[in-house]
């Protein structure tokens, strides 16, 4: 029996593995630069954050109707729950798809329909959480806070993710203002690969509740310090970090020194199906790489609920 925990750091189209990925292309009309599901596994060899989000981008264009979004994240739940996933908080992003045409109904209609049965189909509680790309402006991430207005009974928060270095979390300052008049939930990412000034800053500027990654506060002892005090969670993707190079090696991951130092750490999968695992393969991982017991993946596990957005009494029932 996989330890049951949430999943917190998850963008749902992340989650499409190759064999979706061609079947829905064939069903879109869509052509794809790679011959198979067998060619394309190849190509997942990132340098760096970037060179990960040109085909992150490239590939997720074969989403289309109501039906793609609905299929890909009941795909993912089942695969969640099947590695102990209680409940997940599923990050989506709207400019990717509105930009090419797609309207934001699609979207939110298509996963909300899966989301809908997740309880009942896979044993997963669920919540949305909506994203801004942060290398877009401030404007087109307001425009689509706005255009989500009557979808808001769907979405639990708001999020920020892309491209980190050169865009700070204060770039999006009134976006996060007007979220929070809204009864939005606020995280971001933050020390991904971008400086530790962009953590304080996303607490600071954005008001956010988490932190996603906060890899990077490991360089300034005085953050450490404030995110301990404060029992600010922070949402790590160890695969993750070593697909896309901000550790060299899993057994170099600064966990095991995080969690020392007395942080509030989760484990999370961030984009599964290029990443090489799903949110069990990551606590596997890192109880095999870095040597964390028992007693600890306990205490992650704890801390996942414990960070989530369920309400107290649904998180006493999963805890
Ligand atoms: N970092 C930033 N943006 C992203 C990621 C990530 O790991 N995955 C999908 N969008
Ligand atoms: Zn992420």
């Amino acid at each position: 029996m996989p330890l049951p925990k949430a999943e917190l750091h998850l963008h749902i189209e992340g989650t499409l593995e190759p064999g979706l990925a061609f079947a829905l292309a064939a069903r879109n009309g869509v052509e794809l630069p790679f011959k198979d599901a067998e060619e394309l596994r190849h190509a997942y060899h990132f340098e760096d954050l970037q060179s990960f989000l040109d085909l992150y981008y490239r590939l997720m264009a074969v989403l289309h109707t109501e039906d793609d979004f609905a299929e890909l994240a009941d795909a993912y739940l089942a695969r969640a729950a099947a590695q102990g996933v209680r409940h997940a908080e599923i990050f989506f992003d709207p400019q990717a798809h509105t930009s090419r045409g797609v309207p934001l109904a699609t979207v939110v209609e298509g996963l909300g329909r899966a989301l809908d049965t997740s309880e009942e189909r896979h044993g997963v509680s669920t919540r949305l959480i909506m994203c801004f790309l942060r290398d877009e402006s401030a404007a087109s991430a307001m425009e689509t806070l706005l255009a989500a207005k009557p979808y808001l009974h769907r979405i639990a928060g708001v999020g920020l993710d892309s491209a980190e270095a050169g865009h700070p979390p204060a770039k999006f300052r009134e976006v996060y203002e007007v979220a929070a008049e809204l009864g939005l939930r606020r995280v971001a990412h933050a020390g991904e690969e971008g400086p530790p000034a962009y953590i304080s800053e996303a607490l600071d500027v954005l008001g956010v509740e988490r932190v996603d990654h906060g890899l990077r506060c490991m360089e300034d002892p005085e953050l450490v310090e404030r995110l301990v005090r404060d029992r600010v969670p922070l949402t790590l993707c160890p695969l993750s970090n070593v697909r896309l190079r901000a550790v060299r090696t899993l057994e170099e991951h600064p966990l095991p020194a995080m969690m020392d130092a007395g942080l509030m750490c989760t484990v999370n999968s961030d984009d599964p199906s290029y990443f090489g695992g799903y949110a069990g393969d990551n606590f596997d991982a890192v109880q095999r790489a870095l040597g964390v017991g028992e007693e600890r993946l306990r205490e992650l596990a704890r801390n996942s609920f414990l960070a989530s957005f369920l309400e107290d009494d649904e998180e006493r029932r999963a805890l």
